[in-house]
C-alpha cells in the first residue's frame, strides 16, 4: 500500500532546494548572466534545436517570422550561426528592434510588395506565430527545398495550398523545445557568443503586475524572478 504524507507547501521550481535526478540538470556556463540564461531553457532551446536540425550556416538565408520571445532568440542564434538573417514582422515599429538584435534585413509581411521581392528567397523559415494563421502567405518566400519549420502554431490549421510543396519540393515541419543533451549544447553555443534573453528582472511581489503586462503583450522579451528578493 502506497502511504501519501503531505507537509506543508510544494514550491517546484521555486524551492530553494531541489533533489533531482543528475541526468536532468544542466551546466549554466560561467560567464553566461543566469537571470538572462533562465529564458534559455525555453525560447532558446526551441529556436535553437529547429536551426540546428535544419543545419543553418553561412550562405544560407533564414527568415524568422514573429518578433516577440520566441523570435527575438531565433534572430540572435541564427545570425550567432553564420545565416543571413531577416526579420519578418507585421510591425513596423520593430524594425529597427530587429536589426539590433542581429537581423541583417526586416520583411514587412503585411506589404504585399515587399513580400513580392522576397519569393524564392529563403533556405528556412521558423514560424513563431501563436495560434492559427495562413501559412500559405509564407510558403513562397522559400526556395526550392526550404522549408517552414512552425514553432507557435500547434493543432488543426485552414486549408493548405499544396502547389508550392509539389511544384518546389518545399516542407512544412515544426519542432518541440529541445532535450537535455541539445539544452546543453544550446547553453555552451550561447556562452561562446555571449548569447542571453533580452529579460526584465522582477521581485516575486511584481508577479501580478508582471501578469497584466504579458497579457498586454507589454514585456521585452521575458519576465524573469529575482528569487533572492524573497530571502
Ligand atoms: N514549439 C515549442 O516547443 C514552443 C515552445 C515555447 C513556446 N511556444 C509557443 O510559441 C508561440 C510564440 O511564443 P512567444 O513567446 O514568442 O510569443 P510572443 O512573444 O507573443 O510573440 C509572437 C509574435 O508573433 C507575431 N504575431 C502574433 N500574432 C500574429 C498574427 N496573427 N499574424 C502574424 N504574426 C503574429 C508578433 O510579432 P510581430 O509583431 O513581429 O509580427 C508577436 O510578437 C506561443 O504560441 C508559444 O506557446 C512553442
Amino acid at each position: 500500500m502506497t502511504r501519501v504524507v503531505l507537509c506543508g507547501f510544494s514550491y517546484g521550481g521555486y524551492s530553494k532546494s531541489i533533489v533531482i535526478d543528475k541526468h536532468f540538470v544542466l551546466i549554466v556556463p560561467t560567464g553566461l548572466d543566469p537571470a538572462g540564461a533562465a529564458p534559455l531553457l525555453c525560447a532558446g532551446i526551441t529556436t535553437y534545436s529547429p536551426l540546428k536540425h535544419w543545419g543553418i550556416k553561412p550562405g544560407m538565408t533564414v527568415g524568422i517570422i514573429g518578433l516577440g520571445g520566441l523570435g527575438h532568440m531565433g534572430v540572435k542564434l541564427a545570425h550567432a550561426m553564420g545565416a543571413k538573417t531577416v526579420m519578418i514582422t507585421t510591425s513596423k515599429d520593430k524594425a529597427m528592434t530587429a536589426i539590433k538584435l542581429g537581423a541583417d534585413e526586416v520583411l514587412i509581411s503585411t506589404d504585399p510588395v515587399a513580400m513580392q521581392g522576397m519569393i524564392n528567397q529563403f533556405d528556412f523559415l521558423l514560424n513563431t506565430i501563436p495560434g492559427p494563421h495562413d501559412y500559405n502567405h509564407y510558403m513562397n518566400l522559400l526556395k526550392i527545398d526550404g522549408c517552414m519549420s512552425i514553432l507557435g502554431s500547434i493543432g488543426p490549421t485552414a486549408e493548405l495550398n499544396t502547389e508550392p510543396m509539389v511544384y518546389g519540393r518545399r516542407t512544412i515541419a515544426g519542432s518541440l523545445v529541445g532535450g537535455i543533451k541539445e539544452t546543453q549544447e544550446m547553453l555552451y553555443f550561447c556562452a561562446k557568443h555571449q548569447i542571453v534573453a533580452d529579460i526584465e528582472l522582477i521581485k516575486m511581489d511584481q508577479i501580478n503586475t508582471a501578469y497584466e503586462r504579458i497579457l498586454k503583450n507589454d514585456v521585452k522579451y521575458r519576465f524573469v524572478i529575482d528569487m533572492s528578493s524573497l530571502s
